[in-house]
């Protein structure tokens, strides 16, 4: 009881208190020991000011790298008569501000009073990342994600209650915390993704980084999502970041603060970033994986062709890739089809219009005349733009391939595996009133004939076209919840087990029957629910038996990360008995600017890729102005 009493007593003396230094105030944790205190004569020199406030850095260190010596004083007039360079000593209140209950906090001192002007003319001078701090870690996050950014359960702690001692040297979270409100220079910049809408930009600087892929961005792999990125925010001069930067674009040396915003940590440049470089050449080489026309050498392609209506403007594109990039593959597997109005929200469920226009703008750029099939969803029940009814559909070049005794099924039929094997609808849909499913794509399943001569059929696949749950709903990878939470992971799991299940009953019927499928699982291979989908299939993961490097697995780019959400899986009947699959990624749509970018991409003998519009853009939410 009495020491209780002491306790309290402790906590009353030292809500106003003097002479703190700011490494004190910002503790060697993610939240200040002094939050919400009252403190006075905090001393430093300011480094940078911004629109709404300015930033001082410690005259004494005390030589703890997890303790930053710099903080964001916030207030919109505090220092009106203050410049870079002058030395102060200041009072006001500790505040742990975010502007959304899922990110992280920035620790600040609001409400300011100047309480003494000591000295100006100081020499302010950044710190150099790598140079004069240790060099980003490069694979975890937080010491709370038990290892692995991805691990499902997600969200078991919050930053901002298990607040943990900061580790710089083993988590990218915990670094650039070190950081916050340090003023710092980024040498020789490489931009690892494309801007956002408002020109924020991703990079690495000169230090030592993993997962570099041939462009010079950052691919993601199992436990290391590429903590030792940061984004480049609005610069604090009023200037506006270019919008067009590409992949592996070469930057102007960057110095500005570091500090946390809109769920994630950033550098506040001094002015806007200035591209020095591009990668060459500009596009991408067309594949070389060509059709023999022949049974022993079909080529497949896959694409998800991103809310495609009649009337898209990128539908000209979409035709010209298929045809100069992917050099017309037999069969097609494409997402994102939408109904023949598009997002107009009526009972139009029918996508043949769709389907005939793009076909029709293939012919007109070279390619052949392919024919399509596809089931309509039921209205407004398959998830995607409202009113647009995506669903999956195959191109496929009639000459060469036909469906084994076509039998098209309804939205609602759900095709079963038959002696043979067979389908009892072809094409049909994988369980449909599967509440698995909920508001997304039931995947289609096709069984083909391979046309030979006299119209003798040669051989046959099946094919399963996917278009799994989004990941809406996902907070950010550097936000409050670890493991962050990966949204519709869930349902994406019962996904993959149903559909797994379905390819398992084939291949039940007979170990020889070759199945390929592909599409947008809007997952990663080594993430769970594709594991567990290729651990009931029995399927292989095509990358990975082809041998691509690890780092030239991506599909998409979303945050910091180049990454695959787009993949094939085929049967080990496909890669056995001397038959060699060649597989491609063809980046028509990664590599070029925002502003150019069309759709997705990926080629079996293979080509997919994605504007995955359903990915939660966390980052690119503006929250209300900082006002406290
Ligand atoms: C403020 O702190 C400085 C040391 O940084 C100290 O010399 C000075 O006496 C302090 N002033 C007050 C009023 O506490
Ligand atoms: C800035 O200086 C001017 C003139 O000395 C003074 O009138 C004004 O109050 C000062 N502003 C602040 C925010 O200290
Ligand atoms: C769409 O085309 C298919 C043949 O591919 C046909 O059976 C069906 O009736 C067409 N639907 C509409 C609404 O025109
Ligand atoms: C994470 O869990 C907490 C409860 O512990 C909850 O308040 C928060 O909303 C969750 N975060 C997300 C992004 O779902
Ligand atoms: C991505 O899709 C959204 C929604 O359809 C669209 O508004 C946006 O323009 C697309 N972006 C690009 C770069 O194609």
């Amino acid at each position: 009881m009495s020491s209780l009493l002491r306790f309290c007593t402790l906590v009353a003396s030292v809500a106003v208190t003097s002479a703190l230094t700011v490494a004190e105030i910002n503790g060697n944790k993610f939240l200040s020991p002094y939050n919400g205190q009252t403190v006075s004569n905090v001393s430093g020199v300011i480094t940078a000011k911004g629109p709404d406030g300015l930033w001082i850095r410690s005259t004494t260190s005390d030589k703890d790298a997890r303790t930053s010596e710099s903080v964001y004083v916030f207030g919109r007039t505090f220092g009106a008569n203050l410049t870079v360079g002058d030395a102060i000593a200041i009072g006001g209140k500790v505040v742990e501000y975010r502007s959304n209950k899922d990110y992280v906090y920035l620790t600040e001192i609001s409400t300011p009073v100047l309480e003494r002007k000591v000295s100006s003319g100081n020499t302010v001078k950044p710190l150099v990342i790598g140079k004069d701090t240790s060099n980003p870690p490069t694979e975890q996050f937080t010491s709370l994600d038990g290892g692995d950014v991805f691990a499902v359960p997600n969200n078991v702690s919050l930053v901002s209650v298990a607040n943990p001692v900061l580790e710089p040297k083993k988590y990218g979270m915990d670094f650039w915390e070190s950081l916050c409100g340090e003023l710092v220079t980024v040498r020789r910049p490489t931009a690892v993704a494309k801007p956002n809408s408002f020109g924020d930009t991703w990079v690495v600087g000169d230090w030592r980084v993993t997962g570099r892929n041939g462009r010079d961005g950052l691919t993601m792999t199992d436990k290391d999502a590429n903590p030792e990125t940061i984004i480049i925010g609005s610069p604090l001069d009023g200037t506006t970041n270019p919008k067009t930067t590409k992949l592996g674009d070469k930057l102007e040396e960057i110095t500005g603060i570091v500090t946390y915003a809109f769920g994630f940590y950033r550098i506040l440049p001094s002015t806007a970033l200035k591209v020095t470089n591009s990668q060459q050449p500009t596009l991408p080489s067309t594949t070389k994986i060509l059709s023999s026309g022949k049974c022993s050498g079909l080529t497949f392609g896959a694409y998800n062709v991103e809310n495609l209506a009649p009337t898209s403007a990128h539908l000209p594109s979409v035709a010209a890739h298929i045809v100069d990039y992917l050099k017309s593959p037999d069969l097609m597997f494409l997402q994102e089809v939408q109904d023949d109005n598009g997002p107009t929200n009526d009972a139009v469920v029918s996508a043949n219009l769709t389907l005939s226009t793009l076909i029709a703008a293939i012919s007109a750029a070279g390619g052949p005349t392919y024919a399509f099939t596809d089931i309509a969803p039921s209205d407004d029940q398959d998830g995607g733009q409202p009113g647009g009814n995506i669903r999956t559909a195959y191109l496929y070049k009639p000459s060469l391939l036909r469906l084994h005794k076509p039998n098209p099924g309804t939205a609602l039929d759900a095709t079963e595996v038959l002696p043979g094997p067979a389908l009892s609808f072809n094409p049909g849909r994988i369980d449909p009133a599967n509440a698995a499913w909920g508001a997304s794509r039931k995947p289609l399943v096709a069984q083909w004939e391979v046309v030979g001569k006299g119209g003798k059929a040669t051989g046959g696949f099946f094919t399963v076209n996917v278009h799994f749950g989004s990941k809406g709903g996902s907070s950010s990878i550097q936000g409050d919840a670890r493991p962050p939470v990966n949204g519709g992971v869930d349902d994406r799991q019962a996904q993959a087990e149903i559909t797994a299940n379905f390819v398992k009953s084939i291949r039940d019927v007979s170990k020889s029957a070759h199945v390929i499928t592909a599409g947008d699982f809007n997952e990663f291979a080594f993430v769970d629910p594709l594991t567990t989908y290729t651990s009931i299939s029995g399927l292989k993961d095509l990358d990975a038996a082809v041998g691509i490097r690890p780092v030239e697995r991506y599909t998409y780019l979303f945050d910091m990360n180049a990454q695959q959400l787009d993949h094939m899986f085929v049967s080990p009947s496909m890669l056995q008995g001397g038959k060699k699959a060649r597989y491609e990624h063809v980046h028509i749509n990664t590599w070029v600017d925002a502003a150019a970018m069309g759709p997705t991409e990926n080629m079996l003998h293979s080509l997919a890729g994605t504007n995955d519009t359903n990915q939660q853009p966390m980052g690119l939410q503006r929250p209300p102005p900082h006002v406290q």
